[in-house]
């Protein structure tokens, strides 16, 4: 059977492939101390859900919307982004899509013409990548040299004339770390001098920790503001991911183009859904819930973190400050336990103790592994002492 040559270069999902092996053992009835997750492993509010219920029993959920979103959505979406951010949009500007990863599929669909490149800053969330390629780009890696930040040093060493966007993903998947505004500052004035476009994917937005103050790039400057596209959604902060709710807010022609596509593509996202993400962005009863998964999150990470450094051969010196998730480098880990790779040694771990975690080769650093806390905290100390056990007694 022929497959298009466009598809035959893109890498299966290899955080999907860890969730199927450790789904496999769970099916064969053995423990899986599962530390791959890349969702909330809470419940969706129940004031979320009791609107879904009411969207189905008045037919409301029955049709077609706007295939960029229900108006009222678009609305409490904007209203919400101009709470958080003090930024306004227009409806034109802003389109609701089939998840976040839509929007930031559409968007390289409608940006980038063959051989147009983006800078995406490594670690990186594996699909940015595959996107880009998927829409004709070149994805350019731009290896972040401390503190898992990029700086405009390391983006300009990747910059060519064929440089059409930089994504900026902050709290970022899969080190936890948050650019500060200063940081922002210069890599949105950086894109600006060269005419870049900035995709802010914030989706993590709302999972902040410890007292981290968080500036998102469309706030610290009008004309940065104009040069961005954000993505975000309900995934992450309303324990949604199923619902399949995120968007797009920037300039009005990308936006516009990006709903053309999205009418022949998806059309509008599950209008059930749409319903159930008005009550999210648009009832404020709803926060309360949120933060308190997010101290959830947070009482884990303070749980987890130091537990983490204890691990011989773990290292990650610095403390996340948002997300769900741990990027230590474990290199020195493998070699202690006298596995060739830390494939071989994720891949033995999940084997002999149950724990999975993901290969760090996913978001392109190969030393490290990604470890989610979206799971409850007996079964974080659990897996962290399995980990602890089995690098010790190797
Ligand atoms: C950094 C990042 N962006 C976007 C997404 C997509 O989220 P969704 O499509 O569920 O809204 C994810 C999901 O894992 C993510 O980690």
């Amino acid at each position: 059977m022929h497959l298009a040559q466009r598809i035959r270069s893109v890498a299966p999902s290899a955080t999907l492939a860890v969730s199927a092996a450790a789904k496999a053992m769970k099916a064969r009835g053995e423990t899986v101390f599962d530390l791959s997750i890349g969702q909330p492993d809470f419940t969706t509010p129940a004031v979320i859900n009791q609107a879904a219920v009411a969207a189905i029993e008045s037919g409301a959920a029955s049709f077609y919307t706007p295939a960029a979103g229900l108006p009222a959505l678009k609305a409490a979406i904007a209203a919400h982004i101009h709470a958080q951010t003090g930024v306004t949009y227009e409806p034109k500007q802003l389109v609701v899509t089939t998840g976040a990863k839509m929007a930031l599929y559409s968007l390289f669909q409608v940006l980038l013409d063959p051989g147009d490149e983006v800078l995406i800053p490594i670690p990186g969330w594996v699909s940015y990548v595959e996107q880009v390629r998927l829409a004709g780009g070149v994805p350019r890696p731009v290896q972040s040299l401390a503190h898992f930040k990029v700086t405009v040093d390391d983006l300009e060493a990747n910059r060519t004339a064929k440089t059409r966007a930089v994504i900026i993903n902050s709290p970022s998947n899969p080190t936890g770390v948050v650019y500060t505004k200063a940081e922002l500052t210069l890599i949105g004035n950086w894109a600006l001098r060269h005419d870049i476009l900035v995709v802010a994917d914030d989706i993590y937005r709302d999972l902040l920790f410890n007292g981290t103050t968080y500036h998102s790039i469309i706030e610290i400057d009008p004309q940065i503001t104009q040069n961005t596209v954000l993505i975000s959604g309900a995934s992450k902060s309303y324990a949604m991911t199923g619902w399949r709710i995120g968007y797009a807010a920037g300039p009005a022609k990308l936006i516009g183009a990006m709903s053309t596509l999205l009418g022949h593509a998806t059309g509008n996202p599950t209008a059930v859904a749409q319903y159930a993400a008005i009550e999210a962005f648009g009832n404020p009863a709803v926060d309360a819930t949120v933060e308190s998964m997010r101290q959830a999150f947070e009482d884990r990470l303070n749980t987890v973190y130091p537990l983490v450094q204890q691990v011989p051969g773990f290292e990650l010196p610095e403390k996340p400050q948002g997300a769900f998730y741990l990027f230590p480098n474990v290199r020195r880990a493998a070699v202690l336990t006298h596995h060739k790779t830390v494939d071989d040694f994720i891949a033995a771990l999940l084997a002999e103790t149950g724990v999975a975690m993901v290969p760090g080769r996913a978001f392109g650093m190969p030393d490290h592994a990604r470890l989610s806390y979206a799971a409850a905290k007996p079964v974080l100390v659990e897996a962290l002492g399995r980990i602890q056990a089995f690098v010790a007694q190797n």
